[in-house]
């Protein structure tokens, strides 16, 4: 278990830059399956969650070479069909496997995906989605079997707007020839960085970033050499850090077009907030205003889920009450708690909904990462409060957040490490 050591109330200061997006390196990795050629996948962020993904990509039999520390090289034939089920039960995005191991192997076992606990998250979608494909899939005691007697093109409309189910979709697609269309499809853009990743390998996918994707199959797939874009969500929670602690922070690669609905949220909220280019934001200290505003997550280009624990803790530095609104998780609201320990105003109306009045001023408390959103928020709330927190539990930030640790020291942050 990890500790992290924040004390807090120092303003930051000076430059600090977005890694690739965790959500965006996941399936694209998976897709090197698809192929045994070379594909060299750049920007990398170097998380844990990345880690868990290579080890499984190794285990399955693929050549997996470090470049740097945000580059691999994968190459080779997947030997079996069975991810290391310890590795499997590490991350929820292992079922990002399913749909390439089916192209490639025609059959794949895979032991129950681990990740957050969040709420319910269901694979319906994902069998759904690989059943019109061709895919038989059961439960087999703690793990699924499948697989894919007689791959076809389909026309497929998803019943939930699931992103890795999107995707793990796409993934079998692009080896089936024929035109495969995926209707209610997840929009984020990393289902959009996968699409070009695929395109590279010889698949053509149109839409990319639509909730209409059209896929046209090929039966061999090339390797590919690609850059994962920024994470989107890791900008949105250092805009929100820099924001509560009244700090000049300036963000570096950043996707302007990826921002755009939490940009209206935050100037909701008042935050003070310029590009000083295309890829480049800078926060300014402000005084926060929530007013009494409803604050609330949709999917993509709605305010994304993974950003809803660190606006919460914003707005617990705003002044006014916010609604803030997670339809989708049924857990994701528990971790206030932990902020109301720390001298929050929050009321949790529901398992979806809170009440935030502010702004309060927030103490260093004992605390516990329950997820890998809270813990960041956490993080966030400690470096506003006024002395020495500790946040328990913080390998689970490790899943998703890279070297935050020296990277927050570098702009200014009291915030230590310990085993
Ligand atoms: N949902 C619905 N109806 C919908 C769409 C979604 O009820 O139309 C519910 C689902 O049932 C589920 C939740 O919303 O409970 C999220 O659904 P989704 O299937 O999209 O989630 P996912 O594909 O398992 C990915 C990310 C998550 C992120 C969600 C939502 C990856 C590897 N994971 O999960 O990321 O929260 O999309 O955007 O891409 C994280 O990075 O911390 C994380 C949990």
């Amino acid at each position: 278990m990890a500790t992290f050591i924040i004390k807090g109330g120092k303003r930051l200061e000076g430059e600090i830059a977005v890694s690739g997006n965790k959500n965006a390196a996941l399936p694209i990795l998976a897709a090197t399956v698809l192929t045994d050629d070379e594909c060299i996948i750049d920007n990398l962020p170097a998380i844990k969650d990345v880690d868990t993904m290579l080890a499984l990509l190794r285990d399955l039999g693929k050549i997996v070479e470090r470049v740097d520390a945000h580059k691999v090289s994968i190459r080779g034939a997947v030997t079996h069909a069975t991810p290391n089920p310890d590795l499997v039960q590490k991350m929820r995005a292992s079922i990002l496997l399913l749909g390439p191991l089916l192209a490639r192997t025609g059959q794949a076992t895979l032991g129950l995906p681990g990740g957050c606990v969040i709420g319910r998250r269901a694979v319906g979608t994902h069998f759904d989605a690989l059943a019109a494909l061709g895919a038989d899939i059961e439960g087999v005691e703690e793990s699924y079997a499948a697989t894919l007697r007689a791959p076809r093109p389909a026309s497929i409309f998803l019943d939930e707007v699931s992103v890795t189910a999107t995707e793990n979709a796409l993934l079998l697609a692009a080896s089936i020839p024929g035109e495969t269309t995926i209707d209610n499809a997840a929009c984020e853009p990393h289902v959009a960085d996968l699409a070009e990743a695929l395109n590279k390998m010889g698949t053509t996918v149109n839409g990319g970033g639509s909730n209409l994707l059209t896929i046209v199959g090929k039966k061999k797939l090339g390797g590919f050499a690609h850059r994962v874009k920024p994470d989107h969500i890791e900008a949105g929670t250092l805009m929100i850090a820099g924001a509560c602690t009244k700090s000049r922070l300036i963000i570096r690669d950043v996707r302007r077009e990826h921002l755009q609905m939490m940009l209206i949220y935050f100037a909701r909220m008042s935050m003070n907030l310029r590009f000083l280019d295309d890829t480049t934001i800078e926060v300014l200290p402000s005084e926060l205003r929530a007013g009494s505003q409803k604050f609330q997550t949709r999917p993509w280009p709605g305010f994304p889920t993974d950003l809803m624990s660190p606006l919460i803790v914003l707005a617990t530095q705003a002044h006014g009450t916010a609604l803030c609104h997670d339809w989708m998780f049924e857990s994701r609201m528990f971790f206030v708690d932990k902020l109301i320990a720390m001298g929050a105003n929050i009321t949790l109306c529901d398992p979806h909904r809170v009440l935030v009045s502010g702004p309060t001023q927030l103490r260093g408390q004992p605390l516990s990462s329950p997820d890998l959103r809270a813990g960041a928020a956490l993080v966030i709330a400690a470096l506003a409060a006024s002395g020495t927190s500790h946040i328990d539990n913080a390998q689970l930030i490790d899943r998703g957040y890279a070297d935050l640790i020296p990277r927050l020291k570098q702009v200014g942050a009291d915030i230590e490490r310990i085993e």
